[in-house]
């Protein structure tokens, strides 16, 4: 069947990392003993920038800001739904300094501002993405399962929860990738038995990444209509995805995959529309 593109991906928010490096721990890839090159970052970051635009995306950009490294990682801002932002409550204490850029940002940008109940971890689009009619949201490491009751009052969408079970792909967007209508890139070993039979029976046509693709990232890439914008991408990933009627277009993040960030995290989809929760019984 032909490509269905997704109905957002178009429009992304990015931050410049002029200030990103790692600094402290907050996930099994960071080490900060790693000492992160800021010119190879900001080429890194330039690279996939230039990439986005050229298959058609646009980008919009925040300041960064001194003292918070991951700033660049936009996709765990918060939660899209059309003029509605929802800001991320950050598991650490890390990246709680980060919100109050994010919502200036929406704020200035026309969107109105809907906060999460304090002391419920979310970590935003990281941790949530839209397939079909339903969000998918992962919790366990970075978010908790209780915030995906409050996303669906506060966004009216349905929300599928998916549990993740391997430290090392501690937010959903390493392991779920959103292709088209139909198909998505999938990494099980990310989740836990519930989960996957959630994912199975959600996602018709799925292509199931192997271990070592997973775990470099694979996932973690950014759909602009046909084209996936990947970290790096196996040639049995690349044929598959060809096969289906998608380009694949390589942007190299090596940089910040010392943060354990790719591609999609430092992207954060702003042309998101959440579809209203289908009525009971239905
Ligand atoms: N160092 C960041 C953290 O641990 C990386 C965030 C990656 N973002 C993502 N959407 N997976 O929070």
């Amino acid at each position: 069947m032909a490509v269905e593109p997704l109905g957002w991906g178009r429009r992304l928010l990015m931050c410049p990392p002029e200030h990103f490096d790692v600094l402290y721990e907050i996930n099994s890839w960071m080490h900060r003993e790693v000492r992160v090159d800021p010119d190879a970052a900001r080429a890194q970051w330039d690279g996939l920038v230039t990439v986005l635009k050229e298959v058609g995306a646009e980008v919009e950009l925040m300041a960064s800001v001194p003292g918070l490294p991951d700033l660049v990682f936009t996709a765990n801002a918060g939660i899209v739904n059309g003029a509605q932002f929802i800001p991320a409550r950050f598991r650490h204490p890390e990246r709680q300094g980060e919100t109050p850029y994010d919502v200036a940002w929406f704020t200035q940008h026309g969107s109105s501002v809907d906060y999460l109940p304090e002391g419920v971890s979310h970590e935003g689009a990281g941790d949530a993405l839209p397939f079909g009619d339903v969000l998918v949201s992962g919790y366990r490491f970075r978010s908790d399962a209780a915030s995906h009751a409050y996303l669906s009052r506060l966004t009216g969408a349905a929300v599928r929860s998916v549990e993740l079970a391997d430290e090392r792909l501690y937010h959903l967007d390493l392991t779920f990738c959103p292709l088209d209508r139909r198909r998505a890139m999938v990494a099980p070993m990310g989740w836990d038995a519930y989960g996957r039979r959630v994912i199975e029976a959600l996602v018709p046509e799925a292509l199931v990444l192997e271990d070592d693709d997973a775990l470099a990232f694979c996932a973690n890439s950014v759909v602009v209509g046909t084209t996936v914008v990947m970290p790096s991408c196996p040639p049995r990933v690349g044929r598959r995805l060809e096969a289906w009627g998608f380009e694949v277009a390589v942007a190299p993040v090596p940089e910040f995959l010392k943060a354990g960030g790719g591609c999609r995290c430092l992207t954060l989809a702003l042309d998101v529309t959440l579809g209203p929760c289908p009525p009971s019984g239905a």
